[in-house]
């Protein structure tokens, strides 16, 4: 989350190796997007850090929101999916409207966060001591490269936005990974550009997750599905775009959310890819969460996006479970 153009998409792109950002219109995300992260590929980008990254998940569905103020509605709704955040910064602009709006959702909701500091490397890129690159390195590596006036201006930047948290009433430090989790939100600095720092902010959100979901993490059976999308998609008719949280989708389950159909494929992008962008997709016969999937059945022109999803069970009255819908 976070204000508008800080970086949220192009971070993504950066650990994807995608190009998602340069392909949207006025370079503005206008929908949630969700992509898959295993754990695998979490465990290969921290490792020059040599943390031990147990990760008790298999991996991590990552959702981005848009920054632009007209999308109030999807931040809210993004924010209600998650379960920690990483609520991004630029470094040279700190805390803005949109900061502090997405800073109140997650507070509301008692939401664990981490900040990206991002575009570091804007520090004095257009000055004669500028950022020197050091692509994909953790960030005290690529800090060792530069400067004392690029760590000065670093430190000036850091010092006043920690300020600007505090206003917000919460305490921030920037973070160290020798010490322990805990109850500050850690700042992680990175650029989205040349990927210093990414290594730091996989591994923080890796030990998040060790440390605050391992005991919450209890898989249930019980479906929270919410719908993102509608969209018509050549070949496949209209389609949904939903982030399943929690439960299991079959093919064949009826599903309401508003309107009553039944699945008829259940499709993912391949892991590490955007569920927002067209591409090619992975048939799945039955799906767990969490996840983000494409889905097509008869009549889904008439879904509606912010929905919640039901699955009507064996034992279910359909009845019930219309009335449950309607009334979300
Ligand atoms: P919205 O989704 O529209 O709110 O924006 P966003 O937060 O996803 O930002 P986006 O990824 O669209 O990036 C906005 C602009 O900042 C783009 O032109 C990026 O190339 C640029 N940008 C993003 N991250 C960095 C960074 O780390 N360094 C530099 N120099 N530019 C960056
Ligand atoms: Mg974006
Ligand atoms: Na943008």
């Amino acid at each position: 989350m976070g204000h508008v153009d800080t970086g949220k998409t192009k971070l993504l792109d950066c650990i994807r190796g995608t190009n998602v950002q340069e392909g949207e219109a006025g370079g503005i995300t206008q929908q949630i997007g969700a992509t898959y992260f295993p754990a695998e590929n979490i465990r290969e980008r921290t490792k020059e850090l040599r943390a031990d990254v147990k990760l008790k998940v298999p991996g991590l569905l990552v959702i981005d929101t848009p920054g632009h103020e007209s999308f109030t509605n999807l931040r809210s709704r993004g924010s209600g999916l998650c379960d920690i955040a990483v609520l991004v910064v630029d470094i040279m602009h700190g805390l803005e409207p949109q900061t502090i709006e997405s800073l109140n959702l997650l507070k509301m909701r008692n939401t664990k966060f981490i900040v990206a500091l991002n575009k570091v490397r804007f520090i004095m890129v257009d000055r004669l001591y500028g950022w020197k690159t050091c692509r994909n390195a953790p960030i005290e590596k690529a800090m060792k490269q530069q400067s004392k006036y690029v760590k000065i201006q670093f430190e000036t930047q850091l010092v006043q936005i920690i300020t600007q948290f505090k206003e917000q009433g919460l305490n921030t430090e920037l973070n160290n990974m020798d010490k322990e989790m805990r109850e500050t939100y850690r700042i992680v600095p990175t650029s989205a550009i040349s990927g210093e720092g990414i290594p730091d902010l996989l591994l923080v959100l890796a030990k998040l997750t060790e440390k605050t979901m391992v005991e919450n993490l209890t898989y249930r059976n019980e479906v929270q599905c919410t719908v993102l999308e509608v969209k018509v998609i050549e070949g496949l008719g209209t389609t949904i775009d939903v982030v399943l949280v929690n439960g299991m989708l079959h093919e064949g389950d009826q599903i309401v959310g508003p309107i009553v159909t039944s699945i008829r494929a259940l499709l993912t992008p391949h892991p590490m890819n955007e569920l927002r962008v067209k591409g090619t997709y992975q048939n799945h016969r039955a799906i767990k969460g969490a996840q983000g999937i494409k889905i097509t059945a008869p009549g889904l022109e008439h879904a509606i996006a912010g929905a919640a999803l039901y699955v009507v069970g064996p034992h279910d009255d359909l009845e019930e479970v219309k009335e449950t819908a309607m009334g979300d």
